[in-house]
């Protein structure tokens, strides 16, 4: 499947506020959305947002909410007062959490789209069995994004390698969002499931988060600009 429209989100994973200022700066205004985790918010709390916000860059918080129902919808009403478009909750809370936090984020951040992260990329067999799954990897992250589906949930975050059977067995509208993303030519560093901007797009990626290749790039707006090239 060839989506007519691939974005770039940066990961914006600096060891600064400063830095983070930095490169908003030199990517300049072709960036349109940037990624911020848990090690940038809980560093540089809500200001980091509105600082995206106000260079009219959408903004991806990757929280990766993980506990009861009523806790995460309370966590969702709690940050429906920031201007964030994407937010990340982990599927295996289970049905009654995804269906629940689906509704809150619906009524109380319409612009949002919530994004279920299924089986951690650290997460082997070994590692999965060891926590009480005995699914195959593969058969976890199919399982858990088609719950995250029919529980209401508008995307899900998953491996580049993912990206064909997840294409396959959920809907059309479902937004896939993929790390592991390297540029021919650039340095894999720690990823090892990689494929290129142009693959992943055809492979049905609707955005596709990037850090490295642009944060470390001498010229990361350059860096940028290459990719956003492949990709048109
Ligand atoms: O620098 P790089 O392009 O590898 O950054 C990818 C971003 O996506 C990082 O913020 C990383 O934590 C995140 N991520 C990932 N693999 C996952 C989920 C998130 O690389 N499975």
């Amino acid at each position: 499947m060839n989506h007519s429209k691939t974005e770039v989100i940066l990961a914006l994973d600096v060891e600064n506020r400063a830095e983070a200022d930095t490169i908003l700066d030199q990517v300049g205004s072709q960036l349109r959305w940037v990624k911020i985790g848990l090690q940038s918010y809980l560093r540089d709390g809500p200001g980091i947002i509105d600082r995206c916000v106000q260079k009219e860059i959408n903004v991806f918080l990757d929280l990766k909410l993980h506990d009861i129902p009523n806790t995460m919808s309370k966590a969702i009403e709690s940050l429906s007062v920031l201007p964030i478009k994407m937010l990340t909750l982990h599927t295996c809370a289970g049905p009654e959490a995804l269906t629940l936090c689906a509704e809150t984020a619906k009524n109380r951040m319409p612009e949002t789209t919530l994004l279920g992260v299924t089986v951690l990329t650290s997460m082997n067999q070994e590692n999965l069995h060891s926590v009480g799954v005995s699914s195959m990897v593969e058969e976890q992250v199919n399982r858990l994004a088609c719950l995250a589906e029919s529980s209401g949930i508008g995307g899900v975050v998953c491996s580049p390698l993912e990206l064909p059977v997840l294409r396959e067995s959920l809907g059309p509208d479902i937004q896939l969002v993929t790390p592991g993303i390297r540029p021919t030519g650039s340095a894999k560093g720690d990823q090892k499931r990689i494929m290129t901007p142009k693959n992943a797009k055809n492979a049905g990626a609707n955005y596709l988060v990037i850090g490295r290749p642009i944060l470390s790039a001498s010229d990361p707006a350059e860096a940028l600009a290459a990719i956003q090239l492949e990709l048109k």
